[in-house]
């Protein structure tokens, strides 16, 4: 299977992005397998802490370690949001393909200190692992909020991105560029979209010159995430649509048969909702190279 570098590269120019979705049980992993597969684009399998610990690292990484060798698709896994050397260490031993090292919640002097500590660790284990770190607000949370958290104070300069960079010696950087965690109720309604400030990420990116990962990409108005592919976003994470999906469609399977106590019956069509999100994400995400009939080796 290809590495995760020179997959980037080869979406990058080719105009498309990797997409990175969270997984907590295998319901959400057998959906975005399954989205991937039909249309044959790599897939990044990401899993926060929380996720972490319901799945078990370990586990998680053997599982995804397994399924690679059947599969024609390039898949990879990253350990999502990072809050400590420790569990980035963790992951980086347990197999992860890649880290992503968040002290965003620090002063920018302090996470780029604790985020260049973390990035030698983990070369020390594997340098070929790429190590994420992440620089201004993006709120907490893949969950619904009440109102839109938005924090325009913090969003990323292109010499902030610069410095973080060059300080820490990370290969992805994940910046504040209008995208949040989470969706305000208003956006699971669909009466409102995240914007994302396209400018801004196409100056970060000649400022940088690494990855560029955005996160919190649920509820994110279409047009944005296509503008923001050309402009340099090489990774986006979505998670809240896929929740949301998978706990309408469990309520509706359970609600239609009270009496059902088959899991895989009850579950089926949960998979099924949570990959026509995945599908629909994946497809915008490569529309550029549509058609392609790619064999990933
Ligand atoms: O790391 C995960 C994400 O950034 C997902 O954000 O829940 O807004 O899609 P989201
Ligand atoms: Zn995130």
């Amino acid at each position: 299977m290809p590495a995760l570098r020179p997959i980037l590269r080869q979406l990058e120019k080719e105009g498309a992005a990797l997409g990175h979705f969270n997984v907590a049980d295998l319901v959400l992993l057998k959906a975005v397998l399954g989205a991937a597969d039909d249309i044959s684009v790599p897939v990044f399998i990401g899993a926060s802490e929380g996720e972490r610990d319901f799945f078990g690292t370990h586990q998680l990484a053997a599982f995804l370690k397994d399924i690679r060798e059947d599969s024609h698709i390039p898949v990879f896994l990253n350990a999502d949001h990072r809050h400590s050397l420790v569990k980035a260490i963790e992951a980086a031993k347990a197999g992860f393909d890649s880290i992503g090292i968040d002290f965003s919640a620090l002063p920018i002097e302090q996470n780029a200190s604790r985020t260049k500590e973390a990035v030698e660790a983990i070369k020390a284990i594997n340098p070929n692992i790429p190590a994420e770190g992440e620089i201004g607000d993006i709120g907490t949370g893949s969950e619904i909020h009440e109102i839109e958290h938005r924090d325009h104070a913090n969003l990323t300069t292109p010499e902030e991105a610069r410095q973080f960079v060059q300080a820490t010696g990370i290969d992805v950087l994940a910046p504040a560029v209008g995208n949040m965690h989470g969706m305000a109720k208003s956006m699971v309604q669909g009466t409102k979209k995240k914007h994302l400030d396209v400018d801004r990420i196409a100056q970060i990116k000649k400022a940088s010159s690494v990855f560029l990962t955005l996160h919190g990409g649920s509820g994110t108005v279409d047009g944005d995430l296509r503008d923001a592919i050309v402009a340099g976003i090489n990774i986006i994470h979505i998670n809240t649509e896929l929740r949301v999906a998978w706990r309408r469609s469990l309520d509706d399977s359970l609600g239609r048969d009270p009496e059902q106590v088959v899991p895989y019956r009850i579950l089926r069509p949960v998979v099924d909702a949570v990959k026509e999100v995945v599908s629909s994400r994946l497809r915008l995400f490569t529309a550029q190279r549509a058609g392609e009939d790619k064999v990933w080796n």
